[in-house]
């Protein structure tokens, strides 16, 4: 069964465009609502972080967030520091709304600058758009060529596919295939099966020609299920979010598709960061050894209002601690839960649910954590034992608040 084949159907963009002919995925939709979408975007020359930011309109620190890239958002002199060389692959959030019954990004401007050409700019956004689209939609040809500080809007493909994949949440990456790749490549990069990018991408055979842009299906964490107050959120595998006001960052995975959400640490105006009733800040994790077990507190996110912040105190029990900690009273930023590795700094993350993200809230004492790839594994091990506790938890919360 092949579950997308309703909805959409792969056209080559040959019999809309003239000259151009890679194919993508083209979705129809009707209504006006829009979906997370990401771009992968393979860097066609090296470029820094507000070049790309500025290339494609999006926030640096939600193209950090969507690659999980831990840097001190807080200090523009960062950003300028790194050099993404050549040929990175970036993922790039972009809202994916309806336009014209399809769906396709028009939200991105370009400034047309001296030197450049149409073939030049469609160069600079990496295969996720051709001359020939560039020109068909700003209606520019030989009687009416580009003009210096001319404001273009360029088409990048996106797709919704109502964020679900056989009922799975999942949030769709436009992809553009290189030469040498295979769809079977591509499944075993992204953790799907070939004849899923078949199905999604309504291709009629298992081939794939460099230039051509698939729909690759990215597992998400989605908020849907949490009955959290007037927020909707959907993060891939892999990524992070900044909500609440950029007060609050969740990410997803990875060792379980649940959102887990602690304080950025970005602004010191967050309001009502700390469970009502504790010393526990939004994603801290306490664990207390008691006569009949573990108790074990979390202070659990619940979307937002406006500045409003909302968060709860949920308690479950199980039979042993799994860490030696206990929250210390004077230091709200300690990530308890599976903590038997020593911590190398009170900012330190760790992978498993519900963790803190570097939760410090005092950008004058920040320290940027880089996390060893080591620590990180073991951390990531170390939570399982957690995760069944918190699953069990989840599913506490649910019942409770429904
Ligand atoms: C970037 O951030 C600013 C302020 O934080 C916000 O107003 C704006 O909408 C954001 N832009 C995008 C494209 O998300
Ligand atoms: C060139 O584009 C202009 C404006 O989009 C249009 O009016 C004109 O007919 C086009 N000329 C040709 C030769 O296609
Ligand atoms: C979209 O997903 C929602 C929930 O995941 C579901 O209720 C709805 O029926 C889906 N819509 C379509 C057109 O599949
Ligand atoms: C969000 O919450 C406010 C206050 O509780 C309510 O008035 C509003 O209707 C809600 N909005 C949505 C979209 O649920
Ligand atoms: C999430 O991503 C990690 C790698 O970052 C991978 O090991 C894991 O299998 C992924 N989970 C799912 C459900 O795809
Ligand atoms: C353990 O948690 C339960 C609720 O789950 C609570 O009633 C009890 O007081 C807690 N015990 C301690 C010592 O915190
Ligand atoms: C959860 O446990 C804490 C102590 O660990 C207690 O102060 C709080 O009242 C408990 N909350 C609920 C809803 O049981």
């Amino acid at each position: 069964m092949k579950l997308h084949d309703q909805y959409f159907v792969t056209l080559s963009l040959l019999g809309i465009l003239p000259l151009t002919y890679s194919k993508s995925v083209i979705e129809p939709c009707t209504s006006s609502d829009s979906c997370t979408s990401f771009l992968s975007y393979r860097l066609p020359f090296g470029s820094k972080l507000p070049e790309i930011a500025y290339r494609f309109q999006i926030n640096i620190s939600d193209i950090l967030a969507s690659n999980s890239l831990d840097h001190d958002l807080t200090q523009p002199s960062f950003w300028n520091q790194i050099l993404f060389p050549r040929n990175s692959i970036l993922k790039l959030p972009i809202s994916c709304p309806c336009t014209n019954g399809i769906r396709q990004s028009l939200l991105t401007h370009y400034a047309v600058q001296p030197a450049d050409s149409v073939a030049s700019i469609a160069d600079s956004y990496g295969g996720l758009v051709s001359a020939d689209q560039i020109m068909a939609v700003n209606g520019v040809n030989a009687s009416n060529p580009l003009a210096t500080g001319e404001s273009l809007v360029i088409p990048l493909p996106c797709a919704c596919f109502n964020n679900s994949n056989y009922g799975a949440a999942t949030v769709y990456m436009s992809y553009v295939v290189q030469a040498g790749e295979s769809l079977s490549s591509l499944a075993k990069v992204y953790g799907t099966t070939v004849s899923n990018l078949e199905s999604v991408n309504g291709l009629g055979e298992p081939h794939v020609h460099p230039g051509d842009i698939l729909a690759i299906p990215l597992p998400a964490c989605s908020s849907a299920n949490l009955n959290w107050h007037n927020e909707s959120l959907i993060v891939p595998n892999g990524s992070q979010v900044l909500t609440a006001n950029n007060c609050i960052k969740c990410k997803c995975g990875p060792t379980i598709l649940n959102l887990q959400c602690s304080a950025s640490g970005l602004l010191a105006s967050c309001s009502r960061l700390q469970c009502k009733g504790s010393n526990l800040f939004i994603g801290d994790v306490q664990q207390t050894h008691t006569v009949h077990g573990c108790n074990v507190s979390t202070c659990v996110y619940r979307g937002h209002f406006g500045r409003k912040i909302f968060s709860s105190l949920v308690n479950s029990t199980q039979v042993q601690c799994t860490g030696k900690y206990r929250s210390h009273p004077a230091n709200p930023y300690l990530t308890l839960c599976p903590a038997s590795a020593p911590s190398q700094s009170p900012y330190s993350a760790y992978n498993g649910p519900m963790g803190s993200i570097g939760t410090n809230n005092n950008p004058a004492s920040r320290e940027v954590a880089f996390k060893s790839g080591t620590n990180r594994k073991l951390l990531g091990e170390i939570s399982c034992s957690c995760l069944v506790l918190l699953e069990i938890t989840i599913i506490f919360v649910l019942f409770f608040y429904t």
